[in-house]
């Protein structure tokens, strides 16, 4: 089976003052989760389309996806404290719901990256049916700069640096396995999903993503994402 987890788990803090997490703010005539949802819903490969969001939310998430999406393979689940707790709660259900194939997989995406488009989801599948993990990645832009107390520590090549997007696509079991090798230290201070196979000593493939795939984070991305959708319409 091939899954798609969206993760709506966050609170968004960095929005500033906000009366909901910023997967719910309205991106012009519908909130920015369901932009993306409708995204996975156009690709027919998805046997089931997960929606992970805060505990206090479900009933809202739910809500609006009644009222926006009509396809019956999304469905909507509790996520968890960080986003690799949330991830782990998507796989957690997938494992309570249909069992864990051999050969099963999923790709998983940030719900506030709406503009991901269907080459980038299709690349995912494909890699990730060859490959056991699969990261999405534009070229970095600016050049990255390593520092510590104020001083810069490093300098690492430009043309080898990538910034990370997703979506981040696994063979389950692998990520199940990879996970549990872990020590609790190192599950609480992971940011990145990928980075739970690379520790585990897993290749992790290179997808290209795209500037537009961002992820919006503050309110400039967000005025930014409003300018992009009304340019549009
Ligand atoms: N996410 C999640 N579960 C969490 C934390 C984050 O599913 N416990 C999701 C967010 O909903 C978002 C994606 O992971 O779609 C990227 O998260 P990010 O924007 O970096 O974090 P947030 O917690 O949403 O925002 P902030 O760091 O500003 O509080």
């Amino acid at each position: 089976m091939i899954y798609a987890q969206i993760l709506a788990g966050g609170k968004g803090t960095r929005m500033g003052n906000v009366p909901m997490p910023k997967q719910f703010l309205l991106l012009a005539d519908k909130p920015i989760l369901i932009h993306t949802i409708e995204k996975f819903t156009l690709e027919s490969r998805f046997d089931a389309i997960l929606v992970v969001c805060p505990a206090d939310w479900v009933s809202h998430t739910e809500d609006i996806i009644k009222k926006y999406i009509t396809d019956e393979r999304v469905h909507v689940v509790v996520g968890g404290a960080d986003r690799n707790e949330t991830l782990m709660s998507g796989i957690n259900y997938i494992q309570d719901h249909y069992g864990i194939q051999d050969d099963d997989v999923v790709v998983t995406h940030d719900a506030v990256r709406p503009f991901i488009t269907q080459r980038i989801i299709n690349d995912n599948i494909v890699a990730v049916l060859e490959n056991k993990a699969v990261d999405t990645v534009v070229p970095a832009i600016d050049t990255i700069v390593r520092g510590a107390n104020d001083q810069v520590t490093d300098i690492p090549v430009r043309s080898e640096m990538y910034q990370g997007q997703t979506p981040q696509s696994f063979h389950i079991k692998t990520l199940i396995d990879s996970y549990n090798a872990l020590s609790s230290e190192q599950k609480a201070s992971l940011s990145d999903s990928c980075k739970i196979c690379s520790l585990a000593g897993q290749k992790v493939s290179l997808v290209r993503g795209e500037n537009y795939n961002f992820k919006i984070t503050t309110p400039f991305d967000l005025r930014v994402a409003s300018a992009l959708v009304e340019k549009r319409s």
